[in-house]
């Protein structure tokens, strides 16, 4: 089974084996086209695979750590030397550095060559390669320096999870949650039900499907991130502030995981988020092995809150809940109610959740 969803004007095909399709796709605009791919082995073969036919493949060794100018300049030294044009098409194959790294020079490049990625991490198939939004890290902050620019499709490799570290299945599982709270429902309640079994035994393709219609469907509606696409932000507001606060020793997975929490308990304070759906959160959270607690001093957190970026006229706004499936953009919350919040994460839920 292929699914095709083409809410956002280029088509996003999730399917166990993406390489027919690609195929389809890159015949249909002309023919000629360049591989770029994260090094990682399993990630190249994939990248040999889809790349016979091209006029060359390259293997770039990525990581969060390379998501830099550096290598942003090596890979257009690398697209020139290829003789690549401005109707050379440019494949990405990799997770979500590859998608914002290949992206954002597919956009520079000749001033723009059409762009297609085959995402291979689940993060990269529900979240980095959905929505257009394509960047690098500067030293001042992460990914400071990128441009909103939609690829010409995006490729969901699910067969390409099964090689997927547990840790990295975790981080992408975390914006799963996030995209289920927002629109609660069935992907809410399925992934209850699923929660209880291995991930071998999980109907991936069905669910990657869905996470990706959850945010392309907020996308449509707000491409530009000028309202409603401040949603996908549940649980970062905090989170960003847990991995900043430790110093990036806190995964971003793991931060979302604390800051759905955090969201849940200053929810209940400012929007009557119910106890009830709020302990569905933490149950669903708890089965999945993600952290629910943490050892960052409530000042410490909030100090790097004050950092962050989305922060509006110094005044602290939030994504947080009504409900499971009914979130709020825009949510003012008194400090005193944040720091108390900060303070019950230092200690593992209990009745108040
Ligand atoms: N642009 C956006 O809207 C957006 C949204 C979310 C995240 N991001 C970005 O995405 C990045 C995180 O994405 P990520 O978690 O995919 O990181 P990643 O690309 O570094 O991949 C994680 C690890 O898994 C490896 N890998 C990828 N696919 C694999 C596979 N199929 N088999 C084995 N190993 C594989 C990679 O080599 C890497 O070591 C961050 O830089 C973040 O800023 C961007
Ligand atoms: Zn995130």
């Amino acid at each position: 089974m292929n699914v095709q969803n083409e809410r956002l004007g280029y088509p996003i095909v999730v399917a166990r084996d993406v390489r027919r399709s690609l195929r389809d796709a890159i015949r249909a605009r002309g023919g000629r086209f360049v591989v770029l791919c994260d090094a990682q082995p399993a990630v190249a073969s994939l990248a040999r695979r889809v790349g016979s036919g091209a006029s060359a493949c390259l293997a770039v060794a990525l990581g969060e750590r390379r998501k830099t100018l550096a290598s942003l300049e090596a890979v257009l030294d690398a697209l020139a030397r290829t003789g690549a044009e401005r109707s050379t098409i440019v494949v990405g194959v990799g997770g979500g550095v590859a998608a914002d790294l290949f992206g954002l020079a597919s956009a520079l490049y000749a001033r723009g060559v059409p762009y297609f990625h085959v995402a291979t991490s689940l993060v990269a198939m529900v979240d980095a390669a959905i929505g257009g939004k394509t960047a690098v890290d500067l030293a001042a902050g992460k990914n400071l320096a990128g441009t909103f620019r939609n690829p010409a499709g995006v490729f969901a490799h699910v067969d390409a999870l099964r090689t997927l570290p547990f840790r990295s299945l975790r981080e992408g599982l975390a914006e799963v949650v996030k995209a289920a709270v927002i629109v609660g429902g069935d992907l809410f309640e399925s992934l209850e039900i699923l929660a209880a079994h291995p991930f071998s035994r999980w109907p991936w393709l069905e669910l990657v499907a869905a996470a990706i219609d959850v945010k392309a469907a907020i996308v449509e509606r707000d491409p530009l991130e000028e309202g409603e696409r401040a949603l996908l932000n549940l649980g970062h507001t905090f989170g960003h502030a847990y991995e900043r606060a430790s110093g990036y020793r806190i995964t971003h997975g793991a931060a979302v995981a604390l800051g759905l929490r955090a969201a849940g308990l200053l929810a209940q304070r400012v929007t009557h988020f119910s106890k009830r759906d709020h302990l569905r959160v933490l149950a669903l959270l708890a089965l999945l092995e993600m952290p629910l607690r943490t050892s960052i001093e409530a000042g410490d957190a909030l100090a790097a809150m004050a950092l962050d970026k989305k922060r509006l006229r110094g005044r602290l706004r939030f994504v947080l809940p009504r409900a499971i499936g009914d979130v709020r953009y825009d949510c003012e919350a008194p400090r005193a109610a944040v720091l108390e919040v900060l303070g019950l994460m230092r200690r593992v839920p209990a009745d108040r959740g």
